[in-house]
């Protein structure tokens, strides 16, 4: 008999250490890891090349029926993103890209857009899906939610080195700023905003090293298991 799927929903605000810890966790399970901010992010991507305004309902609603969204992953199960058949995987991690990808987000239209492509993951193969919904909208029915955070200062630290190691020259000040207008906008908008689920459980990595902060959640899915 096939082996029942799990389903693993982490959320939180960006720069929570979310995609890292979920992707390690997913490899050591065998799951596939899902990141649904990349589909996001593809969609402020399309809005930016289109001159599209990324708050505006109506003109992004108008790019959506003309997007082919798709990803895939690599031989390292690193998850790659393709609008409109080219590779955009390195084109929606800059700081540009993530305020439209958190301007897209905040529309309904949008959200509904995406849903199904994120539940068809879990309907197909048991998985770790990071993001700022999946508990509460994405999978309310999933094995185990976690809501993943950390201080902001220490998220900004976080993403500063990431942004660094690709050359980005941004300083603590400007991410920092960057992040708490995310969080804000995130948290505080109309369509699915950034909560923990009832049922999620709580983890705090502003003192836990990534190993820390991936063991603990290894501990919980087997837990579930
Ligand atoms: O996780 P991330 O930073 O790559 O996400 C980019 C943006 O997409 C983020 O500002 C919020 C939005 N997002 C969302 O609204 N819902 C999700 N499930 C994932 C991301």
């Amino acid at each position: 008999m096939a082996e029942r799927l799990f389903s693993v929903a982490i959320d939180g605000p960006s720069g929570a250490g979310k995609s890292t810890i979920a992707k390690a966790a997913a490899a050591r399970f065998g799951f596939i890891y899902v990141d649904t901010g990349a589909i996001y992010r593809t969609v402020g991507l399309a809005a930016r090349r289109a001159d599209a305004d990324p708050h505006s309902e109506a003109a992004v609603a108008a790019l959506l029926p003309g997007l082919d969204i798709r990803f895939d992953y690599g031989p390292d199960g690193t998850q790659r993103m393709y609008l409109n058949g080219e590779d955009v995987s390195a084109a929606i991690r800059t700081p540009e890209a993530s305020m439209y990808a958190s301007a897209v987000s905040a529309i309904p239209a949008v959200r509904a857009f995406l849903l199904d492509m994120q539940r068809d993951m879990a309907r197909t193969h048991s998985v770790v899906m990071d993001g700022r919904d999946i508990g509460t909208v994405v999978l309310p029915g999933a094995d185990l939610k976690i809501f993943l955070t950390a201080s902001l200062q220490a998220r900004a630290k976080r993403r500063l080195a990431e942004l660094a190691a690709k050359g980005d020259p941004s300083t603590l000040e400007e991410v920092t700023a960057d992040m708490a207008r995310r969080d804000e906008q995130d948290s505080n908008r109309a369509a699915a905003p950034l909560k923990a689920a009832p049922d999620a459980v709580l983890l705090d990595t502003s003192e836990l090293t990534l190993n820390e902060s991936i063991d603990a959640v290894c501990a919980l899915v087997e837990g579930r298991r």
